[in-house]
This record gives C-alpha cells, structure tokens and sequence, in this order.
C-alpha cells in the first residue's frame, strides 16, 4: 500500500461488505467444509450446464466461431452480433421498440451499474449534488460501496406488511417519496430484489416511473434475476422498457457468472457514454458470453430454458428453504420475507439481542456462513433498528447443505 493513500484508495482499497462477502463466498467454493448460505452464486444445473458444454462443443467444431471469441476485441458496446441479436429477441418478445442502439455489454452488470451511478449522480460542473435515490431498502450489497462520492446516496425505508404468522412483504412508502426535494440524478431498485426475494409490484413500478417522469431523472431496473432470462421470478409480470428506464440484465445467474456479461437497454446517449467508459477502464467486453448465447437468444432457446427450468428449480428449491425455516425455527420469534425471485431467504429476528454482524460470526463459527442484514441498508439518513434484526441466507446451493445450514441457524437462536 502507497504511505500517501489517494481518496480513491482509501475508498476502494480498503474493506467492504462486497470484498468481506465476496472472499468468504470463493474461500467456501474452494472446498473447505463451509455450508455456504452467503454468497450469490447460482445452482449448478445439469440440464442447463449440457447445453452450455453442447454450444462450446459445437463452437471448437465449427473452429472459427472459436477463434474469433478468444482472439478478437470486441468494440467497447459489445459484439456487434450479439446485440443485433438480443434487440430483435427484445423487439419480437416485448415489443421494446429499441434498436443496437440502445443497447451495451458490459464486463459484467456489476461494471454497468458502477459506470450508471456514478454517470447520473454525484457533484454536477453546476456544483450540484444529484443524489442516486434507492426508493426502497435492504438493497443490493454490492450497490453499498459503488459511488465515488459516499455523500451521493439516499435510500428510503420501506413499509412492512405482515402476511399471516410467519412472513411479511416490505412495500415502498410512497409518502416518504413524494416528500423527497434533494436534487435526484436516478433512481435504483433491484426486481427481484436481492435480498429479500421481493418483487416490487407493477403498480409499484408504475408509480416510482411517473416519479421519474415528473422529475426528469432515470428508473435503474436491474433485472440480474428477473426476466426474460433467468427468470429467478416466482411472479407473473412482464419485462417494461422506455426511454425513462434503463434496464440491466446479466448472463451471470442463466449459469455463466464467469463469462462477465452484463447487458444495459437504454436511451442512446446514456449508451455512448458507458461505451466511452468501458473503452477507458477495459478497452472493450469480453465476448466469449455474447458468442455463447446468441443463437440461443435467435431461437428462443434461452427463454426456454429460463422459464422451463430455470425458473420451477429455484421455485421448488425457495420453497423447500421455507418449509426447513419453518421447521427448525419452531419457538423462535421470526418472519421471513415473501419468496417472489431471486436466490435468496431474508429473515426478520425481531427479538435478536446481538447486532447481525455478532450472529454472522458465531454461524461462521459453527460452519455456516450467511450475509448479517445491516450491510443491506445503506444510503439511510437515520438508524434503523430494524436493519440489524435480519440476515441473509442463500438457498442455491445442494438442499443438504441448505437443510444442514438452517438447522444449525435455528438451533443457534434457539440457545441465543
Ligand atoms: C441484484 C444484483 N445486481 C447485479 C449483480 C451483479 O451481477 P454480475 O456482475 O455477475 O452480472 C448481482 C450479483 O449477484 C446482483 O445480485
């Protein structure tokens, strides 16, 4: 480490709750014997894995089909093929309206949102602090660190509705959002949202997009789990698009987190400008993704898979990790959120007397990792207490380990 530490250093040359997640998830997939309910990675899926091992087969056979993926920079929007491809796959299924145009790849959506939040908010030349406004919290953990300007985020408590016993649904407060006056430069919701397994509603949507109508500013959907692909979506709504929206999908949770493909549909000049960041920062995407999928995306292969497998796999794996939740947890005082997407179970302690941070430790403890809730609310402009009372668990991974995992979870409230 230089003995000067540049602002940039300090800020992202240090600890993060993104770094701490993301060392534990690789320590844990590297074979040690951690029941991994932390991290994001998707589940391994036979059927799916085939027609990944099928399509790179064919690909070596063909020769020059794999020659040009490993051997060539694409341009710094992506490979041309396959956004030629994915526009007309978007047009014919959603009716976008949208051309190459509108849309980037980037080296993985993680990238693309980065480049978005720091493009839309954050000090003007006007010396103008537009804030990134995230209408909704727990959010996503890997949005926490991403702003240059830590000053540029605000973040919304939700409403909790409490459905039955044992679950809740938490629902934007939309008077808290009508009385926000602080200049906006976007506002960013994941659907589904990780990680609490929450779809915001259409009317939901409808509501936060005439909001940004009203005030001239961009509605981030980042849809890494939402549909047409994967389809981690337990909830039957439609994928929107229009100039006011900038929708962010990812090959990652289809099954190939590896390849770093994120994929941005937005108005034109937003797409110019994370093309020009991408050529500075990475030259261009990789393309091996984008040569993967897009005869898949051509004949619907893709969607298929995702509404055919993808989809009921983790459906039946949510409910499986709900029914064990209910189970192990008998006599503790919890409610989980409603399972609508994504690859997660979120818990609500209302009685924990340690904060989430002390119970990640003592799971780690006793071989079972988590992620501790406090790191989801970030952007708020006042404690929360509840933000300290839920964890995070992961259900993708075999159901043994997921059974074993909330076992030792419950069992450790228990003597708590
Ligand atoms: C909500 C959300 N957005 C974006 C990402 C980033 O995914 P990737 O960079 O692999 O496309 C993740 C990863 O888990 C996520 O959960």
């Amino acid at each position: 480490m230089p003995k000067h530490k540049t602002n940039f250093t300090k800020r992202y040359a240090g600890k993060s709750g993104i770094g701490e997640l993301m060392d534990d998830l690789g320590k844990a997939m590297s074979g040690n014997d951690m029941l991994m309910l932390g991290g994001g990675n998707p589940a391994s899926i036979p059927e799916v894995n085939k027609i990944w091992r099928d399509r790179l087969a064919q690909m070596v056979d063909n020769g020059t089909e794999v020659d040009n993926a490993l051997g060539n920079y694409d341009t710094p929007q992506g490979n041309k093929l396959f956004i030629s491809e994915l526009a007309d796959f978007l047009n014919r299924h959603f009716k976008f309206g949208i051309t190459e145009k509108n849309i980037a790849v980037t080296n993985g959506s993680q990238t693309a949102i980065f480049n978005l939040l720091n493009i839309l908010g954050g000090t003007g030349q006007d010396g103008v602090l537009r804030k990134i406004l995230f209408p909704i919290v727990p959010e996503y953990i890997g949005y926490a660190d991403q702003h240059l300007e830590p000053e540029a985020f605000l973040a919304l408590r939700p409403v909790i509705e409490l459905i039955g016993d044992r679950r809740f649904k938490y629902r934007i407060d939309y008077n808290a959002l009508d009385e926000v006056n602080e200049p906006l430069g976007a506002l960013c919701v994941s659907r589904p949202t990780n990680p609490t397994g929450n779809v915001l509603t259409d009317d939901e949507i409808n509501y936060l997009h005439q909001f940004c109508k009203k005030r001239g500013v961009s509605l981030i959907i980042d849809n890494a789990y939402g549909a047409p692909f994967p389809q981690i979506l337990f909830q039957d709504i439609k994928p929107i698009w229009d100039e006011d929206i900038i929708l962010s999908m990812s090959l990652s949770k289809v099954g190939l987190p590896s390849t770093r493909t994120g994929i941005i549909v937005a108005k034109e000049e937003i797409i110019t400008a994370l093309s020009s960041v991408n050529a500075i920062t990475s030259l261009s995407t990789g393309s091996l993704g984008q040569v993967i999928t897009h005869p898949l995306l051509k004949d619907d292969t893709l969607i298929n898979i995702s509404r055919n497998i993808i989809k009921p796999f983790y459906e039946e794996k949510s409910l499986k990790a709900l029914s064990w939740i209910d189970s192990f947890f008998e006599g503790i005082n919890y409610r989980a959120h409603v399972s609508e997407g994504a690859l997660f179970i979120w818990i609500w302690l209302p009685d924990l007397e340690i904060s989430s941070i002390e119970l990640y430790n003592i799971l780690k403890g006793k071989g079972v990792l988590i992620i501790p809730g406090s790191y989801f609310f970030f952007g708020l402009q006042k404690p929360w207490e509840h933000s300290d009372k839920c964890i995070r668990i992961t259900y993708s991974q075999n159901e043994d380990v997921v059974e074993k995992g909330i076992k030792i979870i419950g069992d450790t409230l228990k003597n708590l």
